[in-house]
């Protein structure tokens, strides 16, 4: 049996960890934002049954080196925001995300984004999150930004579409890093991952603590 795991809220959102029962609502929010979604994600194209399984498989690997949120707004799921490829020895972990097209262009995303990066940082004890955007997602570049990650090099053909390879700029963002002030609240204040599921190498790093910064 899976322990209870609490949802992150943020001012307009609410983060829950995925399980079956978003499958429905995300499949609606993925088919609403086909011609977006098929310029960037490889996933785009993908059937609803390999859907679902994505969505058993997340729910089930949820501590073992991934961790997705759905983003819920206005009660319906609206895309998601998930932690991946973790690698312990070095407490480093991609982040990612894709929101429902319809609500884009309102810092939803950035807002759902900085509560995981809150959240990884401090449950997981992650020292530093990685985050690939494609060099002409000037959206995702934009959020990458805003979160306050810093630009690295250019991985040629680091992504792919269902239809091409693409470059992708590599941004990171360390645990000790300056960046905006966290945004989200765990339901229950401070409660950890249960038992089992998450082994944080180090012990949690503080927090710095910045002015929010005027992006
Ligand atoms: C990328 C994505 C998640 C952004 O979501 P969002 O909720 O619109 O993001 P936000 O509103 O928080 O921020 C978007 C920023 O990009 C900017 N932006 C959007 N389109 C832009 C463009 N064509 N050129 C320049 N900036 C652009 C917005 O103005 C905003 O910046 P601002 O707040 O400084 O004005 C969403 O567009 C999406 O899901 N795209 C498809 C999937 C995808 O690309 N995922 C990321 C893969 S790395």
């Amino acid at each position: 049996m899976i322990a209870a795991r609490p949802p992150l809220l943020t001012g307009r959102l609410v983060l829950e960890p995925i399980e079956p029962r978003h499958s429905q609502g995300l499949w609606r929010a993925k088919d609403a934002s086909f011609t977006e979604l098929r310029r960037w994600m490889a996933w785009a194209e993908q059937a609803r049954e390999s859907q679902d399984d994505f969505v058993r498989s997340a729910h089930e690997q949820w501590g073992h080196g991934e961790w997705v949120y759905v983003i819920s707004f206005n009660g319906e799921p609206a895309g998601t925001v998930g932690i991946d490829r973790h690698q312990p020895l070095i407490s480093s972990a991609d982040i990612g995300y894709w929101l429902r097209t319809d609500v884009t262009g309102r810092g939803l995303m950035t807002e759902a984004a900085a509560a995981v990066v809150d959240w990884a940082f401090h449950e997981l004890a992650l020292h530093r999150l990685e985050l690939r955007a494609g060099v002409e997602n000037y959206a995702s570049v934009r959020v990458a930004e805003k979160l306050g990650f810093r630009r690295g090099g250019i991985l040629r053909h680091g992504a792919r579409n269902p239809r091409n390879y693409y470059d992708v700029y590599v941004f990171d963002l360390l645990a000790t890093d300056e960046r905006p002030g966290a945004r989200a609240k765990s339901i229950e204040a401070n409660q950890r991952p249960p038992a089992g599921e998450v082994r944080p190498p180090s012990p949690p790093v503080e927090r710095p603590r910045t002015a929010p910064r005027n992006d």
